[in-house]
């Protein structure tokens, strides 16, 4: 028997890559199969919340009981994000938004004409999760961080540089695209490294541990 944990709870999860266009046929994107974050998708419906998933580009299937709105860029995420945020009780950000996205994007394909190789030309990206987490009011704000190194020292300057009580941390190298996954949750009693374990396992502990934190999440 599963408690329901966050039964008549309303939860936004971003997941996946976003892509940033070059040229019609051509983007920049980043690593990320989306498991993890359509695994915590599931896990939340699982626990009896009310879940929408902002999801880039994956060859992932929408989660049973979940509502998937499917996006290309940064922008459109945000965009996606803002235009369901009221009445969210928790949004999750499990996405790896590009930081930039290509200022000088071409109308028609680039050419090897013999010119040399393109220069591309950047602009920062909305930081979605800094923006929800600003709103006066708006919902808990969970934020995930993949490094390649300084796992505990870069989780714990983003927690605070993004204004979030719990970040969940992992070794880049150690995820990608893979079915197992080690995580450490990091907030105010410091870090709680979980076992390794399958991504469906990983996200049950995590929804439990969220809807722990929540405030005022009623009991089962
Ligand atoms: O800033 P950084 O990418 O290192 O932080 C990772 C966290 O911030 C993740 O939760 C990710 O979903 C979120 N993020 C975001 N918008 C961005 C960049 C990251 O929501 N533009």
């Amino acid at each position: 028997f599963q408690p329901k944990r966050l039964k008549g709870k309303r939860v936004l999860i971003t997941a996946g890559p976003t892509t940033e266009a070059i040229d019609p046929v051509r983007v920049i994107t980043n690593r990320s199969s989306g498991k993890t974050g359509y695994a915590l998708a599931s896990a939340a419906w699982e626990a009896g919340a009310d879940v929408t998933l902002i999801s880039g580009p994956t060859a992932l299937e929408t989660p049973y009981g979940v509502v998937r709105t499917v996006v290309e860029s940064a922008q459109q995420m945000h965009d996606a994000v803002m235009s369901q945020i009221a009445h969210q009780d928790l949004f999750i950000s499990v996405a790896a938004v590009a930081d930039w996205r290509v200022a000088n994007v071409s109308g028609e394909k680039l050419k090897k004409d013999g010119s040399g190789a393109p220069k591309i030309e950047f602009a920062p990206n909305p930081d979605i999760l800094a923006t929800v987490a600003a709103i006066p009011n708006g919902p808990w704000c969970v934020g995930f961080a993949a490094e390649t190194e300084n796992l505990a020292q870069y989780a714990e300057e983003k927690r605070k540089r993004k204004g979030i009580s719990m970040l969940i941390g992992n070794l880049a190298q150690h995820v990608m695209d893979a079915d197992h996954t080690t995580v450490s949750i990091f907030d105010d009693a410091g870090e709680h490294r979980l076992p390794k374990s399958s991504k469906q396992a990983v996200a049950r502990q995590l929804i439990e541990a969220i809807a722990q934190r929540l405030p005022q999440v009623p009991p089962c």
